[in-house]
């Protein structure tokens, strides 16, 4: 996808207008209308089309314009806020982009030059697809649009504008792919080698394989790999753009490559969305990836625990007991709850080494959450107020759903073993997205925490929102970049 930004409209296959509420034309709209003899105001008036937001109308064939076709995107009765304008530009790819039109301008009015470069990092989004194994996709359903431009009266400023917000783009297109690639593909060696492959950006890469991991103690991690054939790594991300020496922040991410349940085996149907139970780690690559790729003023490490949870003769039992990194012994009655296992010792690895001013972890935890909170918002948990609140300021601003759930103190008992320190499985199904938050507790050694439950939202298959098409959807690296970029830089 070409992205520029332009002053005129000039020659284009479809120029896209907006249109508020009671089908006022916007910007040039009128200059636009006026040049087709009316076409565009007739057009509106011979349907529906009022203006409501994230409406299109596809007027073709105008005389009078550059274009072969106008577009045009309704904008509702607000005025054009951040969500509005990725809305707008979202509406209007989608609209023409298997059309056969090459190339879509954008001309929206006055747009300040955040909102151009918004407008083209929304299109970045919307546009995003995961073909590479479709060897005979029809040319039809392959997007015709590949030139998108942007008018605006200040190209320098809307593309310095543009090039932060690219970058999260490419980060968000980097942990979507993650997400996407299934595990026969995508298993904890190759993640952490696409992960490495990051040192490209600036990003110091260290990859722990399983002896180093059994030298750090790290057995709750390590016992979720057990059983497969693939060893298990720890991915330790690097950005240092700060202040040399200042604390960095945290971020933490389960990277279960597959998830078959294990011993504890899950049912068949369904069974392959557990390809994108790594969905919290690739958020927290992605993260790291748009840190460095925008050179943000701040130091931050990223760890992923990437595993395969599989059945197999050396598969770990329901009832084994392990001693996690902090010491503290784990009673694993149920081989599925192995996210907890792996975050266990990541979390407990990272304020360790790297003493963090907090740790934040994702992770497609529990199927808890989606009863809890069906398939529009993560959970969130919180140890500390400082850092919940930063997260949600964030989340409002790039539209991901967040809600907050307690860490009740006398729900602790359902963890407790009568064996060990810990079970890694509460009281019946009851709570279970927040038994699995309070396990996780355990091993943050009391520093500012949160966790993001986030399988909810790590996939998506009914799509309202036009930056994130159907799949795998990144949730997480947009809200965190924005956390960093409000709360912790300069
Ligand atoms: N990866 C799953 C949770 C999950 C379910 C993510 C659906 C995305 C969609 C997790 O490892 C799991 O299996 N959790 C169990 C925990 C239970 C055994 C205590 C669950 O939620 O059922
Ligand atoms: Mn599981
Ligand atoms: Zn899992």
């Amino acid at each position: 996808m070409k992205i520029e930004f332009v002053a005129v409209s000039g020659v284009t296959d479809v120029l896209a207008v907006l249109v508020g509420d009671g089908r006022v034309l916007a910007g040039k709209g009128p200059e636009h209308d006026a040049a087709t003899g009316g076409a565009l105001g007739r057009a509106m008036s011979a349907g529906r089309f009022t203006g409501a937001e994230n409406t299109t109308l596809v007027v073709a064939g105008p005389s009078g314009v550059e274009a072969k076709t106008v577009l045009l995107v309704g904008t509702g009765k607000d005025e054009l806020t951040e969500a509005g304008i990725e809305t707008a530009a979202g509406a209007a790819y989608h609209a023409v982009k298997l059309s056969g039109a090459e190339t879509l301008t954008l001309d929206f009015g006055h747009l300040t030059p955040e909102q151009a470069a918004r407008a083209a990092f929304a299109v970045r989004l919307a546009a995003y697809t995961f073909n590479k194994y479709r060897t005979t996709l029809k040319p039809e359903k392959i997007a015709s649009v590949t030139t998108v431009r942007i008018v605006t009266s200040d190209l320098r400023a809307a593309e310095a504008a543009y090039e932060p917000m690219s970058a999260v783009a490419d980060a968000v297109v980097f942990a979507r792919d993650l997400v996407a690639e299934p595990a026969n593909v995508l298993y904890p060696a190759e993640f952490a080698r696409r992960v490495k492959d990051l040192e490209r950006l600036g990003l110091k890469v260290e990859i722990l394989g399983e002896a180093e991991m059994e030298a750090l103690g790290m057995w709750t991690l390590l016992g979720v790999g057990q059983g497969s054939r693939r060893e298990s790594q720890l991915a330790v991300i690097q950005w240092n753009g700060g202040e040399p020496g200042a604390q960095p922040l945290g971020f933490v991410g389960k990277g279960v490559c597959f998830d078959t349940g294990g011993i504890s085996i899950k049912p068949a149907e369904g069974m392959e969305d557990m390809k994108w139970d790594m969905g919290g780690a690739a958020a927290v690559a992605g993260l790291m990836h748009a840190l460095a790729g925008r050179k943000a003023k701040v130091n931050a490490v990223g760890v992923l625990g990437l595993v395969e949870n599989m059945p197999d003769g050396n598969a770990q039992r329901p009832g084994d007991v392990v001693i996690s990194m902090s010491g503290q012994s784990v009673e694993v009655i149920n081989t599925d709850a192995e996210g907890r296992l792996v975050l266990a010792d990541a979390l407990w690895y990272t304020q360790d080494r790297f003493k963090p001013k907090f740790m934040i972890d994702l992770a497609t935890l529990t199927g808890a959450a989606i009863v809890a909170l069906g398939l529009d918002y993560a959970a969130l948990y919180s140890n500390d107020e400082a850092v919940a609140g930063p997260i949600f300021a964030a989340a409002e601003k790039v539209g991901e759903n967040f809600w907050r759930m307690p860490l009740p103190k006398q729900y602790e008992k359902h963890i407790d073993s009568p064996i060990a320190d810990v079970k890694n499985v509460g009281n019946g199904r009851a709570g279970g997205s927040i038994t699995a938050a309070l396990f996780l507790q355990r091993f943050v050694n009391g520093t500012p925490w949160a966790h993001l439950d986030i399988a909810p939202t790590a996939w998506v298959n009914k799509s309202t929102i036009n930056t994130v098409p159907d799949g795998p959807v990144g949730f997480g690296v947009r809200t965190l970049d924005r956390m960093v970029a409000d709360s912790y830089e300069g």
